[in-house]
């Protein structure tokens, strides 16, 4: 094999800058659990009255932008969408897929942030803001927090609207953190990380009071969603599911499909082993029983964090799903967001249907996902495909 000394040296340089990349983003920044931080300040972050942290921890086309919409509706809570995509957009090339990397990069990030250290994110942001005064974040506009008074005092607040936060640009990200310190709940909802094992570091820390809301769904859906948002990606399955002919190969890069099911599968065992250090602190939640009881399912998850009901919450929930708090009223408009949830069932060949039923079986399995042979019984919605099973959070 021959190998000129250009690409030795272009190796070499890769290599150190990897290297360097990754002790960099391994090493502790200035403000993370290492022993030369005071201990008075950990004696009063003990004794201060605790903030709760919660953490929806899920994978992409799960639905949990609508889960994290639930919290981000309470006044009390300090909600970011996705705040570790950042570390994600400034990783380069093959370093995107280093696991241990992210996940390292990732607990620090998310320790600064429950801690509403907001300044933690700027070493991610290019290009690097000056001032503390950030342009943009990634989905800023689902925030609540940031987007509103205190942190922005939109000009024309009358057609200002939820999802909008343009108006705010720049943010003040040091205001932002001082508002997230008034917050009862800090809450952000990441994809970026799956398995809860790769958190406990962070459980275990006592200065935090981390809740974990892990959200599963049914594969089929995950994969109809992925094909028709990912269609690069997925560029083989969205071949089979437009012409319903099955490709030769079903390879994605990256990952295969089946690891999604296998991550869920591993963080979803890891917790139901019921282990020390997610007593209390972890509730399993799948998709399809927010989509089918939104209100009581809800109530569920604000009762696991310790958040009360609003009124202005029950309303939200009733305008985004077609459903009332109460079930004898109109039960027909139930439906809607249940209906939304099966819908890849009118959307997928069945063949494909099998294939990701056997790329994922004991997942499906495990949370009560039924699998269906034939295009009839996909078809006919009287049969459905949610078993009833009853998760309750760890307690
Ligand atoms: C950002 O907010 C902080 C705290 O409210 C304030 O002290 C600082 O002057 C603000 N920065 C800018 C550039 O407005
Ligand atoms: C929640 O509701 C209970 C019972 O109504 C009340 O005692 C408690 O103070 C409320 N908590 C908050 C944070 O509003
Ligand atoms: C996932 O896909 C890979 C590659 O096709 C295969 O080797 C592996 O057995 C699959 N896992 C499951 C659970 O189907
Ligand atoms: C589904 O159930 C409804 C009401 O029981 C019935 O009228 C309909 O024929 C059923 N559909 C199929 C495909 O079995």
């Amino acid at each position: 094999m021959f190998i000129s000394w250009k690409s030795l040296v272009l190796i070499a340089f890769g290599l150190m800058t990897t290297q360097y990349t990754i002790i960099n983003l391994l090493a502790p920044p200035e403000h993370c659990l290492c022993p030369a931080h005071s201990k008075l300040d950990f004696e009063e972050q003990l004794t201060n009255p605790r903030q709760t942290h919660v953490l929806i921890l899920t994978s992409t086309r799960c639905g949990s932008s609508f889960l994290g919409q639930l919290l981000n509706q309470h006044p009390d809570v300090f909600y970011l969408f996705e705040p570790l995509y950042h570390i994600q957009d400034s990783l380069t090339g093959n370093m995107n897929f280093i696991r241990e990397v992210i996940a390292g990069a990732s607990r620090d990030l998310l320790w600064s942030l429950f801690q509403c250290d907001l300044h933690a994110l700027e070493r991610y942001l290019r290009p690097p803001p000056s001032n503390h005064m950030v342009n943009s974040l990634f989905f800023w506009g689902s925030s609540r927090a940031l987007c509103r008074t205190p942190v922005c005092k939109p000009t024309n607040p009358d057609k200002w609207a939820e999802g909008q936060c343009g108006q705010c640009s720049p943010i003040n990200l040091t205001r932002a953190g001082e508002f997230c310190s008034t917050r009862s709940h800090v809450a952000y909802k990441t994809v970026r990380i799956v398995v809860v094992d790769d958190l406990r570091p962070l459980l275990e820390d006592p200065r935090l009071n981390i809740k974990v809301i892990q959200l599963v769904r049914d594969p089929r859906g995950i994969l109809n969603s992925r094909i028709d948002i990912f269609s690069g990606w997925y560029k083989a399955w969205h071949t089979w599911k437009t012409t319903g002919q099955r490709p030769e190969s079903l390879d994605i890069h990256p990952p295969q499909f089946n690891s999604t099911c296998e991550e869920l599968y591993g963080s979803v065992t890891t917790a139901l082993s019921k282990p020390e250090w997610l007593r209390d602190r972890y509730m399993l939640l799948r998709y399809e029983d927010l989509a089918r009881f939104p209100h009581q399912k809800t109530k569920e998850i604000y009762d696991f964090v310790g958040l009360n009901m609003t009124s202005s919450v029950e309303k939200w929930i009733s305008d985004h799903t077609g459903s009332s708090t109460d079930s004898k009223n109109k039960p027909s408009t139930k439906q809607d967001s249940a209906a939304i949830a099966s819908s890849w069932r009118r959307k997928l060949p069945i063949d494909l249907v099998k294939q990701a039923q056997k790329e994922c079986h004991h997942y499906m399995r495990l949370l009560g996902y039924r699998q269906v042979q034939t295009q009839e019984d996909l078809l006919n919605m009287n049969i459905s495909l949610v078993e009833d099973t009853f998760l309750e959070p760890y307690l």
